[in-house]
């Protein structure tokens, strides 16, 4: 489905990221894999290349908007194009005012809100020329279920995370507006608990049961089978926490284009 198409992935040291960067690239994708954690990013690579794919490892802060715009000419230095953009890199912090110190608190919120607001909107901003030059693509971003009505998230931990995620939830609807005549697409994916060290560093109660790295690749996969006049601007809700794993796969598979 993704011969000749070049797709980049940040946070793709690990997790969710890892996951899709092999999905992506066992479908015939060139892939980038971005990510600040430099060791764990190479073994990513390590994987899809020994998988028979082709992988780019970028240490890149996405945070840092020079970082940003030096990786993605790198990127095209190597592959020539880009048809994909996933913003998937996040930060779980503990900003609670009841917690900590005021350097503590702030380093943490500060955290959250740059590797994934001002991550999507940097990767987003710098990848926007060449997904034009190719005629179009997409943009998918991993969000959480948090952002919707009924599951918003309630307690001291992770508010800097919720911050940051409401922020990509509305970047996702105005980027989708903007960029509708050029042909990209941009949705998001609102989804619970999913085994990761993430989770597993946050509720590791969950993770036996939850959703598997492979399911939310295959929900990227999913969204972008519709191709060009698809779907844009969604922020589709499925596998919410304690969802048993198969129907969450089932409604997985039902993002993909009927037949
Ligand atoms: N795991 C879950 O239960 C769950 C649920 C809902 C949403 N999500 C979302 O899915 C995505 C992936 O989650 P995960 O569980 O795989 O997370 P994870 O913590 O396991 O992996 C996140 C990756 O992002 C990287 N990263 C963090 N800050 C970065 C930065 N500034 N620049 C570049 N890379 C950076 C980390 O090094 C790490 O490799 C996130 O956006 C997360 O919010 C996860």
């Amino acid at each position: 489905m993704l011969n000749g198409k070049v797709a980049v992935v940040t946070g793709a040291a690990t997790g969710i990221g890892r996951g899709i960067c092999l999905a992506l690239a066992r479908q015939g994708a060139k892939v980038a894999a971005l990510d600040i954690d430099s060791a764990n990013n190479a073994e990513t690579a390590g994987l899809v290349q020994g998988a028979g794919g082709d992988c780019l490892p970028v240490t890149c802060d996405v945070g840092d908007r020079q970082q940003v715009r030096l990786a993605m000419a790198l990127v095209l230095r190597e592959f020539g194009r880009v048809d994909l953009l996933v913003n998937n890199a996040a930060f779980w912090d503990n900003s609670s005012l009841r917690e900590g110190t005021y350097d503590s608190q702030t380093a943490q919120f500060e955290q959250a809100i740059s590797s994934c607001t001002l991550g999507s909107f940097n990767c987003s901003s710098a990848v926007v020329p060449a997904l034009r030059a190719a005629g179009g693509g997409n943009i998918v971003n991993l969000i959480t279920e948090h952002v919707k009505e009924g599951h918003y998230l309630t307690g001291r931990r992770g508010l800097g995370y919720d911050c940051a995620k409401f922020a990509q939830w509305r970047l996702t609807a105005v980027l989708a507006a903007e960029l509708k005549t050029d042909n990209i697409r941009v949705n998001g994916l609102c989804f619970g608990a999913t085994d990761t060290p993430m989770l597993r560093g946050e509720a590791p109660d969950l993770a036996d049961r939850a959703m598997k790295p492979e399911d939310l690749a295959q929900a990227v996969l999913n969204v972008i089978a519709h191709g060009p006049g698809g779907p844009t601007g969604e922020t589709y809700l499925f596998g919410t926490s304690g969802t048993p794993r198969e129907e969450s796969v089932r409604a997985i598979a039902a993002l993909a284009p009927a037949g």
